[in-house]
């Protein structure tokens, strides 16, 4: 069957597209539009078209997988031209999500019609491109620059009900009956002499102009997120061009922006980061009928730093939330820090204040085991000692109801052990979330030996509704992440003992767009973490700093010296302890250029990534990458640690690791694969 089919009701022509999952606007979808449009206009019969989509969305925008091969017409511009010029008055009936390319195809239609429940945006930008087919100078026109810019540049789609106060929507219809709506709206217009063409609209265009102060501002609130990234300047640059030039010399710039960026290497990236992220969410050797276990009812043992946080994920998303600690105390506290992280979140417009009440009713605070009994999944965040954790496992399993998940938090603990302190191991795995627990993404589901299969698919639905992106990882010290964290650590104290100072290294790894060193990362930490006051002999730096209270940012002086803003300067005595740990070492001292120490941080982490992929400890590379990025903001235009290793060239990787082993006196400890990989030629994705 045709992805696009055609019915009259009446002088109706409802045009309607089935390509699931998300309706993209591959080519025949874009084929099967024109030949529509084509027939509308042909037949005298017909007065007025509707488009509108089966499935569960409206079209959510163009086809990627489509991206980087050959087109094959007729293109989406074109296509949407042809439905913006039909003299006939076309209906958009939006549901689901209208997105890019989907967006784009709305806009080019003269009136457009959403429920409630949909959502609107153009997340282009997010995939290092801009709106290609028009949305950069329809949108502006119709909405205007204000509220047509932070959509363009920040990707973040809005609900109908905004889009409807923004007059991006003509009216919102109920959930059930929309095609009929359309229906309806494109009757009751029919006898109109004129209707709305986007892109001849002038009346809000002139709202702000180019060269006004509007566009720096807006820079300047949204640089941290921007820094880096090329495509937000070219979607500022779009819209620019939108309000000063006619609009078909507009859309010129803005195929002109949309070619260049396309085929650029950071485009390549984030396409790479998006199915990454869809690929994760797949767990290859379970079952296809595997179930998912209900899930009603969540306990959390610890309102420490994570538990406080992870009981947030969901509250947010529904559901009640019974959260354990051993003193009154330290639950009042866990519970207050709570309730002001959504005060503050409120406050910023990011909830309501009914959302706030509503979070904090689901949550149940209690000093009693037992009232864990009836969870569904109970999750600790408990000290970070084995002998702890075994015995939380051990007096869980014998009150949480039978078929409950036990989960616990550890950053690096195995999982395996905790299973055989209770009659459950099939039950038992890890939710590692990541610090703050409630705002970052990722999550890894830590797969036990006998961790069963419906157990792991549980995790992994729940990981969708409360919105993380998860990745499966096996039992192993520090699972993906923090695995991979502790060679770049230890290369980061192996080049300073060769003469690269600390906030060289530092701004090597923000440059590239890390969000912070190793060394600011310590700070942040504490140096103390781990550290043995009582055993101490001054045999490392970390040693000797701690020593002399240089424990980090909470004693105002660890590697960087502190103000009383926390505003880092370098520190003269560290460079001392450093340069007396490096002359008892006898290595040559040298300077380091941002590559150089960018290769001897990050190239260890491959080959940790490699050797994880080797143990099976990561189902695929890609998963490595979602990883980084979503748990310690390797930056995504880069596409990730393996990915970035693929553009490299993993020959050259496997070279760097070699010279940077010997200059710092050590040999190389090369992963088999990615050793094999490199011979071959071959690449992690
Ligand atoms: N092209 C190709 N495949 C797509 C796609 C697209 N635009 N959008 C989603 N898919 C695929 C996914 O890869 C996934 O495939 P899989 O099942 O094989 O893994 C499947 O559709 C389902 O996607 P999700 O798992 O993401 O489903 P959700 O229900 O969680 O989310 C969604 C649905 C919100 C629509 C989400 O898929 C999404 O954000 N899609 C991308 C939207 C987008 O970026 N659109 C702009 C495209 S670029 C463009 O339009 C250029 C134009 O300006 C010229
Ligand atoms: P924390 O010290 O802030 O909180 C732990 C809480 O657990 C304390 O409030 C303590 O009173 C409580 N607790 C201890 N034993 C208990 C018991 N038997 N019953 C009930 N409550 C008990 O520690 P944090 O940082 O929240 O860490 C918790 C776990 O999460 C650890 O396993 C840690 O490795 C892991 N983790 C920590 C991250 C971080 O950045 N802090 C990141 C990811 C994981």
């Amino acid at each position: 069957m045709s992805v696009i089919t055609s019915r009259k009701d009446g002088e109706v022509l409802v045009v309607t597209s089935n390509n699931p999952p998300v309706n993209a606007l591959g080519q025949a979808v874009r084929a099967g539009l024109a030949d529509a449009m084509a027939a509308a206009a042909a037949d005298d019969a017909i007065k007025a078209v509707v488009i509108a989509c089966e499935g569960r969305t409206f079209f959510a925008g163009a086809d990627i997988t489509e991206f980087g091969k050959p087109p094959v017409g007729p293109s989406l511009p074109e296509v949407i031209d042809m439905i913006e010029a039909s003299a006939k008055p076309v209906v958009a009936a939006i549901h689901g999500t209208a997105l890019g390319g989907g967006l784009e195809v709305a806009l080019g239609c003269h009136y457009r019609l959403a429920v409630a429940s949909a959502k609107l945006g153009l997340p282009e930008v997010k995939l290092g491109i801009l709106p290609g087919a028009g949305g950069t100078q329809r949108l502006p026109r119709v909405v205007g620059v204000a509220e047509a810019l932070p959509m363009i540049v920040t990707g973040n789609p809005i609900p109908a009900a905004r889009a409807e106060k923004i007059g991006l929507v003509d009216k919102l219809v109920a959930e059930d009956g929309l095609v009929e709506s359309g229906i309806a709206h494109a009757r009751a217009v029919i006898g109109n002499a004129e209707h709305p063409v986007s892109s001849r609209r002038t009346d809000r265009i002139g709202e702000i102009a180019s060269d006004s102060d509007f566009f720096d501002e807006f820079r300047k609130a949204q640089m941290r997120r921007l820094k880096g990234f090329e495509a937000p300047e070219a979607c500022i640059e779009a819209v620019k061009a939108a309000i000063d030039l006619p609009f078909e010399d507009g859309v010129k710039k803005e195929r002109e922006l949309f070619s260049r960026l396309v085929s650029g290497s950071q485009s390549k990236a984030l396409r790479h980061v998006f199915f990454a992220e869809r690929a994760a969410a797949k767990i290859d050797d379970i079952p296809k009928d595997t179930p998912v276990l209900p899930v009603r009812k969540v306990g959390i043992l610890g309102a420490g730093t994570m538990g406080g946080g992870i009981a947030m994920n969901f509250l947010t998303a529904g559901y009640p939330v019974t959260i354990v600690e051993r003193e009154q105390e330290a639950l009042d506290r866990g519970v207050s820090i709570v309730r002001k992280n959504y005060e503050r979140s409120a406050a910023k417009g990011r909830f309501t204040d009914a959302q706030v009440r509503t979070a904090m009713n689901l949550l149940t605070p209690t000093l009693d085991y037992n009232d864990l009994a009836d969870c569904d999944l109970v999750i600790e965040a408990v000290f970070e000692n084995m002998d702890v954790k075994k015995e939380v496992f051990r007096t869980l399993d014998g009150i949480v109801k039978d078929g409950a998940i036990l989960a616990s938090n550890t950053s690096y603990l195995n999982i395996d052990e905790m299973a055989a302190a209770t009659r459950r191991p099939g039950s038992v795995l890890g939710l590692h979330f990541f610090s703050p627990a409630n705002v970052m993404r990722l999550l890894e589901i830590v797969r036990a030996e006998k961790t069963d299969p419906a157990v792991l698919k549980t995790a992994m639905d729940l990981s969708k509704k409360i919105g993380k992106v998860a990745v499966v990882a096996g039992v192993c010290f520090g699972f993906i992440g923090n695995r991979m964290l502790s060679p770049r650590q230890r290369a980061a104290q192996s080049i300073i003992l060769q003469g690269a100072k600390p906030w060289d290294v530092d701004k090597a790894l923000t440059d590239f767009g890390m969000p912070m060193g190793p060394f600011q990362m310590s700070d942040l930490a504490g140096l103390d973490l781990g550290w043995d006051k009582a055993n101490s002999k001054g045999e490392t730096i970390r040693d000797v700093l701690c020593e002399r209270d240089r424990r980090g940012q909470k004693t105002g002086k660890g590697y960087y010296d502190y103000d009383e803003n926390r505003r880092p300067t370098p520190s003269k005595e560290v460079e001392a302890v450093i340069a007396e740990f490096a002359a008892r070492s006898g290595l040559e001292q040298r300077q380091f250029s941002p590559q150089e120490i960018r290769e001897r941080l990050l190239f260890p982490m491959i080959n940790e990534g490699a050797k994880i992929l080797e143990e099976g400890m990561a189902q695929r590379a890609s998963d490595i990458d979602t990883v980084w990025i979503n748990g310690y903001g390797w930056p995504a235009y880069t596409g990730g640690p393996m990915f970035w290793a693929d553009t490299i060239g993993l020959d050259k990787v496997v070279e760097g690791l070699k010279v940077h082993a010997r200059s710092a006196g050590a040999e190389p400890d090369i992963s088999r694969l990615l050793e094999d990989r490199a011979a071959k030629g071959e690449t992690f994705n």
